[in-house]
């Protein structure tokens, strides 16, 4: 689950009045009740709604098995939103004007007997654009796709949106693919991952393709590593039937990890279209250096968190936070992985990903190799410059620098950055991943989503490390919550003549 750093006003929104309307459409939240829905879905429909983005004749029907009524969904929806949302200027007005727009549906989609019920609650003209977002575990989006066939309720003008995880390994995604497919054309299949719709992350294709500094140095010849870590402080308890089967492979690098990969590894596309953009990312997942039983322990670290101390507070250790007796699920896990292509052969790409880190931090450093020889001598060091693309929190571009230190007393070199921080930058209100995500399923651009192959092409390769693990029976290193991670991924590192950054 995404945690809130929305920061809304009602100024911001204001202030963000460049937003076009989109036509009216009708959205069917599966999962309605759910976390993600209450947390992240309907806020964001609510801020883009304050934002005069949604027009009024458009409807949002929250759909799960739960016997509600549309007024006990209100009120559900009003808590979770003043709970998990920071809104200072909350406006029950505008909200009152949301709910208008909302209503909800019980529907249990592993029978047939309310699919029809739900139908009564759509556009009858089909008119509008009808959207079906499954936030419900993937074992279900068959039974949903094949329910909504049935009843006729997926007409031209409808897409879906599947929410992550799109399966447990390649197999179970074809099987996936191929039943969503049956009812839905690959058009019209909106396969999510949020870290797509933050504005960092779309400011990595901004960053590389428009500024013309970077490209001649962005490849073997100038870069000698390159770090991604996603870092969190929050453990994993609350989800525990869920993360103990997946672990953090699955959880986080088959998807966000590798996307962040994908767009910093990535040849420039013809434009933005989603095609030309999905091309060239699934042409980096193709030319990943595959991870198999003969190397996986000198490229991989499987760590889970014992009990220690983040931000000052004790921290359980992740059986109690999940509440199992016994469990080998990764919480943490880094890889040296390698792009096997002209640009980027041997260059080392390492990334990490954990729950319950000394912080919450996402980032991605290009560290680059050193002058080719010092004319200030020895016993002067000279470092070389590293580029720091923060994503969150304290989102920021820092390009640090060798800078001569003023003053007497001989020539001193220091390290410096220069620092484009988002904040010193910016006064909008930064929208939530999902915010822009959502209105690109209405607006009909696939370009943040993921297409079939290129989903495939990333569970191969994580295949590959899974089932390597099982091969040489890999175990979990521990380390202390509020850490930096397990000692065995700093050996990992050094054994290269390389450290990771930390985390703070
Ligand atoms: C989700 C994962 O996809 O992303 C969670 O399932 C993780 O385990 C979350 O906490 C992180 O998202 P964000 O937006 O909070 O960085």
């Amino acid at each position: 689950m995404a945690n809130s750093n929305t920061k809304t006003s009602e100024s911001a929104h204001e202030a963000g009045s460049t937003f076009v309307p989109v036509e009216p459409f009708e959205i069917v939240v599966f999962g309605g009740t759910g976390d993600l829905a209450r947390r992240k879905l309907i806020p964001s429909l609510y801020h883009r709604f304050c934002d005069g983005q949604i027009p009024k004749d458009s409807k949002i029907i929250g759909a799960s098995r739960s016997k509600l009524t549309r007024d006990e969904y209100l009120i559900m929806i009003k808590d979770a939103y003043q709970t998990f949302v920071k809104d200072e200027t909350f406006s029950e007005k505008k909200w009152d004007a949301f709910c208008k727009l909302v209503d909800y549906a019980a529907v249990d989609v592993t029978t047939d007997k309310d699919w029809a019920g739900l139908g009564e609650k759509l556009d009858k003209s089909q008119k509008l654009i009808r959207v079906f977002y499954l936030a419900m575990p993937p074992a279900l989006f068959s039974n949903i796709c094949q329910g909504l066939k049935s009843a006729g309720l997926a007409h031209k003008q409808s897409r879906v949106v599947l929410e992550k995880p799109l399966g447990h390994d390649f197999n179970s995604a074809d099987d996936i693919n191929e039943a969503v497919g049956k009812v839905f054309s690959e058009k019209r299949i909106y396969r999510i991952d949020h870290f797509l719709g933050k504005e960092t992350v779309q400011n990595l294709l901004v960053l590389r393709f428009g500024n013309v500094l970077l490209e001649p140095l962005w490849n073997r010849d100038s870069i000698e590593h390159i770090e991604i870590t996603v870092a969190e402080s929050i453990g994993a308890g609350g989800r525990g039937a869920y993360y103990d089967k997946s672990g953090a492979l699955r959880d986080m690098v088959q998807n966000h990890l590798l996307q962040l990969l994908c767009l910093t590894m990535m040849e420039a596309p013809g434009s933005t279209d989603a095609d030309d953009l999905r091309l060239e990312k699934i042409k980096v997942l193709r030319a990943l250096a595959p991870i198999t039983a003969e190397n996986v322990e000198e490229t991989t670290v499987r760590g889970q968190y014992v009990k220690g101390k983040v931000d000052g507070e004790s921290a359980p250790d992740y059986l109690t936070d999940v509440d199992f007796e016994e469990s080998d699920a990764e919480t943490y896990v880094a890889i040296h992985a390698e792009v096997n292509n002209w640009r980027w052969a041997g260059v080392p790409i390492y990334i990490r990903t954990g729950k319950r880190m000394s912080a919450r931090r996402s980032e991605i450093i290009v560290q680059f190799k050193p002058v080719p020889h010092s004319i200030f001598g020895q016993g002067i060091p000279v470092n070389p410059n590293k580029l720091v693309i923060r994503l969150q929190p304290d989102e920021a571009v820092n390009l640090w620098m060798e800078i001569k230190e003023p003053g007497a007393g001989g020539l001193r070199l220091k390290t410096l950055p220069l620092n484009l921080a988002y904040a010193d930058n910016f006064t909008v209100r930064y929208p939530d991943a999902y915010e822009r995500l959502l209105m690109d399923v209405v607006r009909g651009n696939l370009s943040l989503f993921m297409r079939r192959d290129e989903v495939e092409a990333a569970w191969i390769w994580c295949d590959g490390i899974l089932n390597a693990w099982k091969e040489v029976d890999q175990k979990v290193s521990y380390y202390p919550a509020g850490s930096n991670g397990p000692d065995a991924a700093d050996r990992m590192l050094a054994k290269q003549g390389h450290d990771w950054s930390e985390i703070k």
